[in-house]
């Protein structure tokens, strides 16, 4: 059976009988013991005494579409909001949405993924309720290409929405990572369907680290951060509302006016913003330069060896350098020289 609804009814303060679970939701005993052995792929500890019942180890709050509508208020009414105990991706499942015609804001949160996709073909992990992981569908009239900084945009809303929870250690890392001093807090997929001319659908998806145990955090291949360790103490309902009212305003201010409108903003919350980074290229090879911004189409400007140099985000990678890096001097053995140059 499925162990949700049976962990949606258990408490860490108290025990529940299983007897009482099984009368519930009408199953037998044994099908309650079994599903809660299962619990603990999900992440989830639960305790069993034979004479009192079942509890959880630790609290465990459940995202909940009431409470989102709640703390958005006025805004609730730019979003449908559904939440999951499991879905494959919810990136994934919206953009089967889009060909049915489903309209701006339908809204797709789930607990656990079983198949969550991150930038680049990486898989993307999160614990139950210890993780916010949800996709927007969006449309612009827009075609794709004017979407360039859109990714970006939604970078900022994250961020927008961290600092005003108080959390001002978040920062952005170009292109659209979430991260803190000590290690990425979440990360942002970008998935489009339209065309040159418009109109065009997008699903954006973002995953956080409300809370990271510490399997968790070595077992991820990059280190990693939690809003918990900045100091968050909120649950994921206001954090998802939060998230979700920045992007109510900041998606149409975009579809009006561009990237340009933001590309101050965003260089404020650029943890890289003027200091020596290394862009890891495809090939192998690395240029080393000064972050200097970005552009209107959301291309990373940076100032290296051969002068300013815009990158787009495709496949490069960048990392933050120890080493100062001076314009003036030359490029350095085993570097590329490749990149746009700037009009
Ligand atoms: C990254 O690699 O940094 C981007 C991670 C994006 C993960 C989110 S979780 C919700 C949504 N559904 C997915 O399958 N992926 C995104």
């Amino acid at each position: 059976m499925n162990p949700y609804p049976l962990l949606r009814r258990l408490s860490h303060e108290h025990y529940t009988p299983g007897p009482q679970l099984a009368e519930a939701l009408g199953v037998s005993r044994a099908s309650v013991s079994l599903a809660l052995k299962s619990a603990s792929e999900l992440g989830v500890q639960v305790l069993v005494q034979k004479s009192r019942g079942y509890r959880l180890a630790q609290p465990l709050s459940w995202l909940d579409e009431t409470r989102v509508a709640q703390a958005l208020g006025e805004r609730a009414r730019y979003f449908d909001l559904h939440c999951f105990d499991e879905i494959d991706s919810t990136n994934s499942a919206l953009l089967a949405k889009i060909a049915d015609g489903a309209p701006s804001g339908l809204c797709y949160a789930a607990e656990r993924q079983t198949r969550g996709r991150g930038r680049r073909g990486r898989s993307w992990q999160g614990e139950l309720g210890d993780s916010l992981m949800f996709s927007l569908l969006w449309r612009f009239n827009l075609g794709v290409a004017d979407l360039s900084g859109l990714s970006l945009v939604v970078g900022l809303a994250v961020a927008r929405a961290l600092h005003g929870l108080g959390l001002k250690d978040a920062a952005l890392k170009w292109p659209n990572d979430i991260i803190a001093p000590s290690g990425k807090l979440g990360g942002i997929l970008i998935e489009l369907a339209g065309d040159a001319l418009g109109p065009s659908a997008v699903v954006i998806g973002i995953g956080l680290n409300v809370r990271l145990s510490d399997a968790q955090r070595t077992a991820l291949d990059q280190p990693a951060e939690s809003l918990a360790a900045l100091g968050y103490v909120g649950e994921r309902n206001a954090l998802l509302a939060t998230i979700l009212a920045e992007l109510a305003e900041l998606l149409p201010r975009f579809e009006q006016q561009g990237f340009t409108a933001f590309i101050a903003d965003w260089q404020a919350c650029h943890a890289l913003q003027n200091r020596p980074a290394r862009l890891l290229l495809p090939n192998g090879t690395s240029v080393d330069g000064l972050v200097r911004g970005v552009a209107a189409n959301g291309a990373l400007q940076l100032e290296g060896p051969d002068g300013m140099q815009e990158w787009h985000s495709g496949e490069v990678s960048l990392r933050a350098c120890s080493q100062s890096f001076h314009p003036s001097a030359g490029p350095e053995k085993g570097q590329a020289q490749g990149g746009r140059r700037r009009q």
